[in-house]
């Protein structure tokens, strides 16, 4: 085999598809060459909104306009490649970056472990995958608390990487880092009730505004984020009237994970929507067993190896 060219498959170095095709068309389209060129924006397509058929490059406003008109929407994290190209293939609107990928891929047991640098890393690996989809990523723990310049400098980064929005957890507490990046156009999107990277003052993962107390908090905050200049607000772990209820006083939206039907949208951990992670809680609904699915595999793989059934003469070379 030394010396022998190795005819894989295209997919497995750069998806078939023409769109994703690095090696053309970018340079005329004085387009960054790293970044595919998946669909122009239309001049009337640029109006479709998310759950519609249709070319568009999802922006915020795409998502306004869905709140408007009552259209859920949904956002799901990604971090890799091919998980971001399927979500986008399925119409997801928005992938998230999420800071969960210190527990989700990484092996950490909190998002605090999850380091500006792996931002960085993931939120590339992402946005180089999609163009459909508006790609979000998370300001890691300890990147944006101590005030408006580092979330700035953070931010800045992250768009460099590839986000369009980057997303902080925090109410009123922070609105002045919320106004640096939104008056350095970077749209920003809060996020309150459970905020993970608040675990160990929070006492662990707790439903959040259960009381008339901690509910008008959650209100509050959302209101001054909003005036801030957040463009959007994940709500975690809130009971639903409640997010309802914020949500109702809102201009912009809502995005919940264990916040009830009423939100103007949806996210949850990829991996626990499809049935990777085998978290089950409560909110999860798992809509698939990938879990079960690559263990199978996994074990018939082996077996076969075991049995010299694979490779077969199919799949060797002469
Ligand atoms: O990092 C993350 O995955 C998140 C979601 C839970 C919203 O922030």
């Amino acid at each position: 085999m030394q010396g022998t060219r190795v005819a894989y498959p295209r997919r497995w170095w750069r998806p078939s598809c023409p769109r994703h095709d690095r090696s053309a068309g970018d340079d005329r389209l004085g387009r960054h060459p790293r970044r595919p060129v998946h669909r122009q924006e239309h001049p009337v397509s640029t109006e479709s909104t998310p759950g519609t058929a249709g070319p568009a490059k999802i922006r915020l406003r795409h998502l306004q306009l869905a709140k408007q008109q009552g259209r859920p929407f949904s956002m799901l994290t990604a971090y890799d490649q091919f998980s971001a190209q399927a979500f986008e293939a399925a119409g997801v609107e928005v992938l998230l970056v999420g800071d969960s990928v210190g527990t989700t891929v990484l092996g950490h047991t909190s998002t605090t472990s999850t380091t500006h640098q792996d931002m960085l890393t993931f939120t590339g690996a992402v946005a180089r995958s999609v163009t459909r989809p508006l790609v979000v990523a998370d300001l890691a723990f300890g990147t944006y608390e101590s005030g408006p310049a580092e979330a700035l400098r953070h931010g800045v980064e992250l768009v460099r990487a590839g986000a369009e929005a980057v997303k902080l957890e925090g109410g009123a507490e922070i609105t002045a880092q919320v106004r640096a990046l939104v008056d350095a156009g970077i749209p920003v999107l809060g996020h309150l009730g459970f905020t993970p990277q608040s675990v160990n003052s929070l006492s662990g993962h707790r439903i959040q505004g259960r009381d008339e107390a901690s509910a008008r908090k959650l209100r509050e905050d959302a209101l001054a984020l909003q005036a801030a200049g957040a463009s959007a607000i994940v709500l975690e772990l809130v009971p639903a009237a409640v997010a309802a209820e914020v949500t109702a006083a809102l201009d912009v939206p809502t995005i919940g994970i264990g916040a009830g039907p009423r939100c103007d949208g949806q996210v949850l951990v990829w991996q626990d929507m499809a049935g990777l992670s085998g978290f089950r809680g409560k909110f999860v609904k798992a809509f698939a067993d990938l879990r079960g699915q690559l263990e199978q595999a996994a074990r018939e793989y082996r077996a076969e190896v075991g049995e010299r059934a694979y490779p077969g003469p199919e799949h060797s070379f002469d």
